[in-house]
């Protein structure tokens, strides 16, 4: 593992915190949603290896309106970042280099994964270096994203546009039939809002409301106003909620079903029929799609209903909007015939755990206490199956992600998770005053030096505090505190 290159001086990226009044951009006219390109890799001595380089641009985001240009972050362009697709079993590596001027991490969302390669607030890539990280792949075929975690500097990094999808593809999920051309039957959609001020500068917005940043401006793919060209009778979606703090309640315009198939994790084993998904920041799903030839739908968000949030303000304006619309030609590739794989991981049973822990969220804090990067906040042994309880007494919503693991929903204040949430899952939202019990079993890797991160997914809620950090260890003993990482090259 290698930290190369200059040190950088840390200076902020240009955003703002002061209250900037957000410009009216409505899309004129439409664009063809851009599908991220797939990143390019290259096998060196069996490892699978990829190259991504964060760099500054200028990007036009809304849909025929060209004069407002906005400056912004991407991955190996000028915003977002390709989708980086990797197969279980393999050995990958990533050269992440840094061409910013502000130090970033490059965290692997989902990923079962070393801590040191993990990308978590303790393996900065300082302004102008290079970071390589590499591990075996895994785990199941599943939907991932990979997002700077600079602690205290997340909501900035990804507003600004760092943000990309992880394809894990396995030999099950090639076998099932579900459509799998990439960009054509299989389409990634990265769905987002900004707040763009009337010059289209992208902001962060603090105190505005109580869970960060929402926007008026819906993008996918990193455009408002989109059309995707539908060529198949049956479309796999693979949609990440990118948000920093919107709830998305998605649905299509004309109400029509879909077949949820996956969630953060994977594959489901039974597909699951909806005309509505709550999808909370982080939150990934894949769902299937039918199209009748030219048939013309928006995918949209309403606005949320949340159980138990306080007031409208709590949540910010969180109104409804389109974030594309599918468009099928005149003749439509027919669809063929497809099985969702039988779960090839352990399962995990209540009893098997031993042991409890909680977690309330509680602003700015998670357990009474503001993240610190020297405390260490729980230290599993490897091998265990823990059961985690997380609640909330505030009156508007969190949601929980846990590093390293895939979880199951327990129970949600002892009922049955609604359909959506019964897959695999790393993030789950939390609305006021629930208890939602998780079960997750902590394998393979252990380091006594660098933690995992458990948080709040909303990001200006992380960046201001609500995370901690966990250890594995062989025995599950290990330091109360851990020295910072080292910066400055
Ligand atoms: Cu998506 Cu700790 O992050
Ligand atoms: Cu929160």
């Amino acid at each position: 593992l290698m930290l190369t290159g200059l040190a950088g001086m840390t200076i902020p990226l240009g955003l703002t915190a002061c209250s900037p009044s957000q410009g009216e951009f409505a899309p004129v006219g439409t664009v063809p949603l851009p599908i991220p390109p797939l990143a390019e890799s290259e096998v060196v001595d069996g490892v699978r290896t990829f190259s991504l380089t964060a760099q500054t641009g200028e990007s036009t985001l809304i849909a025929g309106r060209p004069e407002v240009s906005t400056p912004t972050v991407g991955y190996n362009g000028a915003f977002l970042g390709p989708t980086v697709r990797m197969a279980d079993g393999e050995s990958v590596r990533v050269a992440a280099e840094n061409r910013l001027d502000v130090m970033t991490t490059l965290h692997w969302h989902g990923m079962h994964l070393p801590a040191e390669m993990d990308g978590g607030p303790h393996t900065p890539i300082e302004a102008r270096s290079t970071r390589t990280v590499e591990w075996d792949v895994h785990q199941p075929a599943a939907t991932l994203w990979y997002h700077p975690h600079p602690h205290g500097e997340t909501e900035e990094q990804v507003l600004k546009g760092l943000t990309g999808l992880v394809i894990v593809d396995d030999e099950a999920s090639r076998a099932s039939g579900l459509p799998d051309e990439y960009g054509v039957d299989d389409v990634p959609l990265i769905l987002q809002d900004r707040f763009l001020d009337e010059d289209g500068v992208i902001h962060r917005v603090e105190g505005d409301n109580a869970l960060g940043t929402v926007g008026q401006t819906l993008l996918a793919n990193g455009v408002s106003g989109t059309e995707f060209s539908v060529s198949a009778e049956l479309v796999r979606l693979r949609i990440l909620n990118g948000s920093a703090a919107r709830f998305l309640d998605l649905s299509f315009a004309d109400d029509r079903a879909f077949s949820l198939v996956g969630t953060d994790g994977g594959l489901l084993t039974e597909p699951v029929e909806l005309t509505r998904l709550p999808l909370s920041p982080g939150e990934r799903a894949e769902m299937l799609v039918r199209f009748a030839p030219n048939d013309r739908v928006e995918l949209q968000t309403e606005e949320p209903e949340i159980p138990g949030a306080g007031f409208a303000a709590s949540m910010g304006d969180q109104t409804a909007g389109v974030f594309v619309v599918f468009r099928a030609e005149s003749s439509l590739a027919s669809a063929r015939a497809w099985q969702l794989p039988p779960d090839g991981r352990r399962q995990l049973h209540e009893e098997d755990a031993v042991r409890r822990r909680e977690f309330e969220l509680r602003m700015p804090f998670l357990n009474r206490r503001e993240m610190d990067m020297e405390r260490i906040d729980a230290i599993v042994r490897v091998g265990d199956t823990e059961v985690w309880e997380v609640t909330t007494p505030d009156a508007f919503p969190h949601n929980f992600h846990v590093h390293d693991v895939q979880f199951r929903v327990l129970d949600i204040d002892g009922g049955k998770p609604p359909v959506w949430l019964r897959g695999w899952k790393d993030t789950v939202p939390l609305h006021s005053g629930q208890h939602v019990r998780l079960i997750m079993r902590f394998e393979d890797y252990t380091d006594p030096a660098v933690p995992y991160m458990m948080h709040c997914h909303l990001l200006q809620h992380e960046d201001s505090g609500m995370m901690g950090q966990f250890l594995v260890t062989e025995d599950g003993a290990g330091p109360d505190r851990i020295a910072l990482p080292e910066t400055g090259g």
